[in-house]
């Protein structure tokens, strides 16, 4: 019997609030290079990855599409599967926050804490924002805003995202009681975090300024997990997300088969945003269920734009659909994990996306595959001649520098440092391409007494492209088929016992390769992929307002500029000329802020009876900012009038209204 070694990938589970762009497409694709490296490598592999389908943003935008959050987050499964299978994502489960096995354990589990101690009844009061699913105290949040009093009454969370007051009864996690263990497992797992510098991070600023007692549920919104003894409560939705990873192996259902075989999981693949919930608040979850703690979080940076963060309204997301559809999928899948530097963000520019593909996909890579079967099918009739090693000198300088490369590949993938995995691969390609240069095959073939050192030659290029072929066969399946298609090898990748020296004997290359990717006119590209960044702007917005015809003399405004406007309604109190001004009539008026106000107005000569105003209601802009009129006259706003054929008439309102009302 043989016991494989077993090993258990995840990813977040994404909330199917919107399309998913290129950087959940990242990490989804980072868990399935090292799924299937994994598998090459021998290994019994769990891949998971997901939905976090329950909260307020879900129940949200729900709404806002006028279905049901069931039907929402259905459909949202939906494409996100099909997004998955377009990346060939190698998935052994896909789960789903409101399948009905993993309510059950949530459920099951909450009611465990609270009876255990660990979770108890409390009131909680802070600022909630929606978009981050996260609470924050008044000290936490980036940005206040205060009333006249100085009290404040909002703000603007660290993500940017507004926050809205919350006072509520409420359970709380006492995650105090496990701060030491927390501390101490820390010490002693170096390497629970990936990046190394995270985890002092994550001590300096979150756990030894004291953890402060976590709120787990919500009684705001009803999209979610229901307390079963206190049905009111919904479950936090990081608590019902973050148990995803073990409810999906069986945990408090009846197979532990899988439970068994695969936690702790070898490896939560996050993005830093994350961090804090993996590597604190999971930690302790797992600590009260008397549970062993994952091996490692690898934690990496964010794919941003050269205009910062991806955002809609700025136009600057980038959709896989479109690279996929336009490149194909091995070159996204490569410059994706080719292009985040581990630990930190990286900047998708178009003109890196085609100039990749140009230089190391078309160039370096698919120039060394023409050229090695072009001069098989020359020279030896496109059979492989059988590998020999260190013929000549520079041949033994070649294996060496292969099988050191190779070495650091496999060193890099276990440090989940792509960048530096293709990187050794490339060295590979690259010191080829420089080895047929030393060689020059050309040469060797006019002098038939270098038969032999020609056919070393050409064996040792086979050989190396067989090995690039196996190493990248977890980062670009579809290459690396063409590329051992293209040398007669056929598809077979054993990573285990790969070497130069392993080439098979006996393989035919085909008779003419075509090129694995075709050169692409940079300029003409990268235009094409600007105009989808913005194409997806305006189809997300659906129309473009700018092309709605509206006859207006002025300018377009946004709602948001229109509301900065306070227009109230004001009763006349008195009215007065103005000594020295034809135009100007001085009126003192209520507008219901206890205290009469001033306002100017130049309309003195269309009400030569003044004194008629008293007592009518008018609109007056509230908030406008005082002004010194006739040197010493202060106006604390404007009064509305509409104009007609030259002629001012003031904009009164139905006598019944308050003083004050607001207009809008
Ligand atoms: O946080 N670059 O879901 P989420 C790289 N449901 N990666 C990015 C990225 C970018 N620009 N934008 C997003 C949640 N990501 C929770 C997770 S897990 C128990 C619950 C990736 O839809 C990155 O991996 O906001 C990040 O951590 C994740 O998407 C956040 O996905
Ligand atoms: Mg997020």
């Amino acid at each position: 019997m043989t016991d494989k070694k077993s090993f258990y990938i995840t990813t977040p589970i994404y909330y199917p609030s919107g399309k998913l762009h290129i950087g959940s497409a990242y990490t989804t694709i980072a868990c399935d290079v090292m799924a299937r490296y994994k598998r090459l490598m021998g290994y019994d592999v769990f891949y998971l990855t997901g939905l976090d389908e329950h909260g307020q943003k879900i129940q949200q935008k729900a709404r806002e599409a006028g279905i049901s959050p069931q039907a929402y987050v259905d459909s949202m499964a939906e494409s996100v599967k099909e997004l998955w299978e377009l990346l060939d994502i190698s998935y052994d489960k896909f789960i789903r926050t409101t399948d009905s096995y993993h309510e059950d354990v949530v459920a099951k589990v909450f009611e465990q804490l609270l009876a255990q101690g660990d979770i108890y009844l409390g009131e909680y009061t802070g600022w909630y924002s929606v978009s981050d699913e996260e609470y924050f105290t008044e000290s936490q949040l980036a940005e206040v805003f205060r009333d006249k009093e100085g009290q404040v009454i909002g703000g603007i969370a660290p993500s940017g995202h507004e926050v809205e007051k919350v006072a509520e009864e409420c359970y709380f996690f006492r995650l105090s009681k496990y701060a030491d263990r927390l501390v101490a497992f820390f010490k002693e797992h170096p390497d629970f975090i990936t990046p190394h510098g995270r985890m002092n991070e994550m001590l300096k600023n979150f756990i030894e300024p004291g953890l402060e007692d976590l709120a787990v549920s919500r009684t705001t919104f009803t999209w979610g997990v229901e307390v079963p003894s206190n049905p009111k409560h919904v479950v936090y939705v990081w608590i019902d997300a973050l148990i995803n990873y073990i409810t999906a192996l069986g945990y408090g259902q009846q197979d532990y088969s899988n439970f068994d075989k695969f936690w702790p999981a070898d490896i939560h693949m996050i993005g830093k945003d994350i961090l804090r919930f993996h590597s604190i608040y999971w930690p302790i979850i797992l600590m009260a269920l008397d549970l062993p703690l994952p091996k490692r979080l690898v934690a990496h940076g964010w794919f941003v734009m050269q205009d910062g963060k991806m955002s809609k309204s700025k136009g600057n997301v980038v959709y896989p659909e479109m690279l996929v559809e336009r490149y194909g999928l091995d070159s996204l899948r490569y410059y994706l994990m080719r292009s985040l530097p581990v630990g930190s963000d990286g900047t998708f520019t178009p003109e890196d996306y085609i100039g990749r593909i140009n230089y190391e996909l078309a160039n370096d890579l698919g120039n060394l595959l023409n050229r090695t079967v072009a001069m098989i099918n020359k020279y030896f009739n496109g059979s492989i001649p059988a590998y020999a090693e260190k013929v000549t000198a520079v041949d033994a300088d070649l294996e060496a520098f292969v099988a050191e490369n190779l070495t650091d590949y496999h060193r890099q993938m276990e440090a989940v440092d792509y960048p530096r995995a293709l990187e050794a691969v490339w060295q590979i390609i690259s010191r080829t391409n420089k080895y047929i240069d030393e060689t020059a095959p050309w040469v060797l073939a006019k002098d038939s007494g270098k038969n032999q050192e020609l056919a070393a030659v050409m064996a040792h290029l086979a050989a190396s492209l067989r090995v690039v072929a196996h190493l990248i066969q977890p980062f670009m399946m579809a290459t690396s088929d063409a590329i051992m298609e293209q040398l007669g090898f056929g598809p077979a990748f054993d990573l285990v016992s790969l070497s130069l020296s392993a080439m098979p004997s006996g393989a035919k290359v085909i008779a003419q390769g075509s090129p694995v990717f075709p050169r692409l006119d940079m300029e003409a590209e990268i235009a094409y992929i600007k105009e989808q960044m913005n194409a997806d702007k305006a189809s997300e917005q659906e129309w473009n307002p700018e092309e709605v015809e509206l006859k207006s003399d002025k300018a377009l405004v946004v709602f948001d500029d229109f509301d900065k406007l306070e227009i109230r309604v004001a009763e006349v109190k008195a009215v007065e000329k103005i000594a020295g001004s034809d135009k100007l009539l001085s009126f003192r008026l209520d507008a219901g802020d206890g205290e009469d106000r001033q306002i100017l107005s130049g309309i003195a000569k269309y009400y030569p009876n003044e004194q008629e105003l008293v007592g009518r209601k008018v609109q007056i802009v509230a908030n406008l900012k005082p002004r010194k009129m006739m040197k010493k006259y202060i106006s604390q706003g404007m009064i509305l009038s509409a104009e007609h054929d030259g002629q001012l008439t003031l904009l009164t309102v139905d006598p019944t209204l308050p003083n004050g009302s607001v207009i809008g």
